[in-house]
């Protein structure tokens, strides 16, 4: 444990409120500027960017030495360096598209590592209200009261958020969106009770994290919409894996994440995997 660990989670926490503002203000006033990033499906604002510019100049203030990824300042050409020194991992709104189509599932997230280690996280949905916080070896919690995953061992008991990667439709020479239906398809006939996608990763995670939905899997993830959820899904008692089933990569640009190991480990054996180049 860092002897300023709380410090560090307590001002993150204030800079998420009043991000938080920002962007519920945003939300009610339709006219934000929608940019277009890689390609159409991938969408930024001008609130995406000032919200992460608040949070990495308030946290780089109070902490000088401390490193970040942030979503945005990413895709302004700045480079990943994942380093052991404090690192802010940070998606100032994840769920853009749901932002610009006003659907209320969005999240801000600012996760943090210290030597490569997932420390803290805090997932904030302004529309909603709902606060989303955790620490490592301290609990997970919903507006201070704490959470837990489900109990479910298998998929044909289980609800399974699924996203089909519509970013991914060029990998894999052209052949991404057929294995991700097939994927689909083997889940409906082991029997899954129902799928679900939040059009958040980090929605996603949360879900799993308070046991309504009970494993989440997507490729082509970034490490910003990973990091802050999967602190508060570890803390909630749930497992994270590589979809292939091997050990979780935060760089590694994928995500098999299940209220349970034995869950998990049905949803791998049944996926065609797909690799992903690590981002760092
Ligand atoms: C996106 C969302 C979406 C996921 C994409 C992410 P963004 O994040 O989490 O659910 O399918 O891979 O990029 O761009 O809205 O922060």
């Amino acid at each position: 444990l860092h002897p300023d660990e709380q410090k560090f989670f307590d001002v993150a926490l204030g800079l998420v409120q009043t991000a938080g503002r920002l962007v519920r203000d945003a939300f009610d006033t339709p006219t934000s500027v929608v940019m277009i990033k890689s390609s159409s499906t991938d969408l930024v604002t001008e609130t995406d960017q000032a919200v992460e510019k608040m949070l990495i100049d308030g946290l780089s203030k109070a902490f000088p030495d401390h490193k970040f990824i942030g979503e945005e300042s990413v895709s302004g050409g700045a480079k990943i360096e994942f380093t052991d020194a404090p690192t802010w991992i940070i998606d100032p709104i994840d769920g853009t598209t749901n932002f610009v189509h006003r659907i209320p599932m969005i999240a801000i997230c600012v996760g943090l590592t210290i030597k490569k280690q997932l420390r803290a996280g805090i997932v904030f949905n302004p529309i909603t209200r709902e606060l989303y916080t955790a620490q490592t070896g301290r609990g997970a919690f919903k507006n201070g009261f704490p959470i837990h995953v489900s109990n479910n061992k298998t998929i044909n008991t289980s609800v399974l958020c699924a996203s089909m990667g519509i970013h991914n439709v060029k990998a894999m020479g052209g052949k991404w969106l057929e294995m991700a239906q097939s994927n689909i398809r083997k889940q409906i006939e082991a029997g899954v009770r129902g799928h679900r996608s939040f059009g958040s990763a980090a929605i996603n995670m949360i879900m799993v994290s308070q046991g309504c939905v009970d494993a989440y899997v997507e490729y082509g993830l970034h490490a910003w919409d990973m990091a802050a959820p999967a602190v508060v899904l570890l803390e909630a008692g749930g497992v994270m894996f590589d979809p292939s089933g091997s050990d979780f990569n935060l760089m590694g640009r994928k995500i098999l994440c299940a209220a349970t190991k034995e869950l998990a480990m049905e949803i791998s054996s049944k996926l065609t995997h797909a690799d992903f180049e690590p981002e760092a």
